[in-house]
């Protein structure tokens, strides 16, 4: 027997108004994996998030976390996760430390400092540790967003563009510090429009495109969607990139082409 997944997202729907953004989501999340969830803007990525954050109510399908149904044990699911939205919610007057004891502190648990130490530790920020947020590079405060998420230890973690806007050193820092999550036996899920996060990152990868995950597979069976392009005697393998544009390009490619 194989261990349930951490995340089972099965026939999620979801309009806003007339815009139908998702027409049924199917996937799983293994426990302690990382899964990409990619899509180009306005796919629904955060939209999924929200469902399974408990944020949004989807208007059909079911979504589990952590065993818990989002819509029938919503404080389960929550007691279960932690969500990082794409703008830190870091306080900037406040040191690393204090921010993180802050957390501890609001969520009731014991040793707030303590907790605190040993995710400064984690996260490379012990000599930041009383520093103001305020003179934090941009990797710096993400990466204390994240060690803030998982303040209390919860299973899943949901990061919704954890690297948007930071530059090539914060986010190689914060990939670091989502490989250690998933290496202590965290399940992340991540959204991103960076192709290559998903390839360094990600045990699984899935597209989404027009409402429904397209395809849904490791880096290498995304890979072989597609042959190898031969060219003279040197045999390349297609990037993630290519892949997904092949895959959405051949999906979108309904305007005539004088109008692209
Ligand atoms: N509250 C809302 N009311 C109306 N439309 C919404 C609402 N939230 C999202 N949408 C629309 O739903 C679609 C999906 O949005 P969503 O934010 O889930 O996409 P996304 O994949 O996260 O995009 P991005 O990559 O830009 O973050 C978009 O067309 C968006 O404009
Ligand atoms: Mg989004």
């Amino acid at each position: 027997m194989t261990a349930p997944p951490a995340i089972r997202v099965q026939g999620l729907e979801k309009s806003y108004k007339t815009l139908n953004v998702l027409r049924g989501v199917d996937f799983d999340v293994a426990r302690g994996s990382i899964f990409a969830l990619l899509g180009s803007n306005g796919a629904g990525k955060t939209t999924v998030v929200k469902i399974l954050s408990t944020l949004l109510k989807a208007d059909a399908g079911t979504a589990d976390v952590n065993g818990f149904d989002v819509t029938g044990q919503a404080a389960n699911v929550r007691e279960s996760i932690s969500l990082t939205g794409q703008f830190a919610a870091v306080d900037d007057i406040l040191s690393g430390r204090e921010n993180l004891v802050l957390v501890a502190r609001l969520r009731h648990l014991q040793g707030p400092g303590e907790i605190a130490d040993e995710l400064l530790a984690r996260f490379s920020l012990t000599d930041a540790a009383a520093r103001r947020v305020s003179t934090y590079s941009g990797g710096m405060r993400r990466r204390l967003d994240i060690a803030m998420s998982l303040v209390g230890n919860p299973p899943v973690i949901f990061l919704d563009e954890p690297t948007t806007g930071l530059d090539p050193e914060g986010r190689l820092e914060v990939w670091q510090a989502v490989r250690e999550l998933a290496g202590q036996g965290t399940t992340v899920l991540l959204t991103t429009q960076h192709l290559d996060e998903a390839e360094q990152l990600a045990d699984r990868i899935a597209i989404l495109h027009e409402g429904r995950i397209i395809v849904n597979g490791t880096l290498a069976e995304l890979k072989q969607l597609l042959p190898p392009a031969e060219l003279e005697y040197v045999e390349k393998q297609p990037t993630l990139e290519e892949v997904f544009l092949a895959l959405v390009g051949a999906r979108k490619d309904t305007t005539p082409r004088e109008a692209r």
